[in-house]
């Protein structure tokens, strides 16, 4: 078996996670484009910088949630297996999902790096300097070269990073997929929809798990109109009692 699943913001909902365009979601309350844009960085750091410090301690104290561990359970038990998520937090990797099977293709919220040369370093570990620094009003600089540091996420306007897409598209090419699990997002970007809609090639499945109609859904051999934390577990060992039989 060949499984491709893709994931978005709705999967770490019911972990507490307030997706981007849904009625609590970020991009109600603040405008996406004062903060996800290198332009709104280059204006307001700080303020982009308290945005991703709220987002980060919240992801911290959330835990992973039945969707999480089912597709985490898929892929220890599947051959032929990626996740692509659209998700920054790091949710399916704490449900058990090795990190080799996964590609975060909007970055990873944990990630700190220089906005003028290569210096990255992962937050997790430095969480006392940052804080401190954060606490005194200061921003992060590069200890290489002094620039303002900036989370490592994709931001509106930028490129997808070279390796991540270089690993969907291997994934994507080598082999059609016998199915697709899209889960929990709008799928608004393009290239989601090319990826999923190449990966189940002509005689794949796609199944969409997501309560509400989205633009992938005419694609869809199926529908779960449900949370995911509940038709991912259901879903997953269904196919998993299929696999065996
Ligand atoms: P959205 O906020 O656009 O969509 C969340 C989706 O999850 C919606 O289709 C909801 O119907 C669905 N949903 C909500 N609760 C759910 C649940 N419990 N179970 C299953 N589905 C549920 O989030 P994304 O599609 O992930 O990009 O957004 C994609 C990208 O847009 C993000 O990665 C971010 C944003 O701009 C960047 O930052 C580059």
């Amino acid at each position: 078996m060949r499984i491709l699943v893709i994931t978005g913001a709705g999967v770490s909902a019911e972990s507490g996670i307030p997706t981007f365009r849904g009625t609590d979601g970020y991009w109600r309350n603040l405008d996406p484009t004062k903060l996800a844009t290198p332009e709104a960085f280059a204006r307001d750091p700080s303020l982009v910088w308290d945005w991703y410090r709220e987002r980060r301690q919240r992801i911290r104290k959330a835990q992973p949630n039945p969707a999480h561990q089912a597709i985490a359970k898929l892929a220890l038990h599947t051959e032929g297996f990626l996740l692509l998520t659209q998700n920054v937090d790091d949710l399916h990797l704490r449900a058990g999902l090795p990190a080799e099977k996964m590609v975060q293709i909007h970055g990873d919220i944990f990630m700190t790096r220089c906005s003028r040369c290569d210096f990255q370093r992962y937050e997790l570990e430095h969480e006392h300097e940052y804080e401190k620094q954060h606490e005194n009003g200061d921003l992060p600089k590069c200890p290489e070269c002094s620039a303002l540091m900036r989370p490592g996420v994709v931001w509106f306007g930028e490129q997808l990073d070279l390796a991540n897409i270089g690993t969907v598209e291997n994934f994507v090419t080598s082999s059609d997929c016998d199915l697709v699990i899209v889960a929990g997002t709008t799928a608004l970007f393009g290239y989601v929809i090319d990826w999923a809609l190449r990966a189940r090639g002509q005689a794949g499945q796609l199944i969409e798990v997501n309560p509400e109609e989205t633009s992938l859904s005419q694609f869809a051999t199926r529908s779960l109109r449900e949370p995911a934390g509940a038709a991912l577990p259901r879903l997953v060992n269904e196919l998993l009692g299929n696999f065996s039989a």
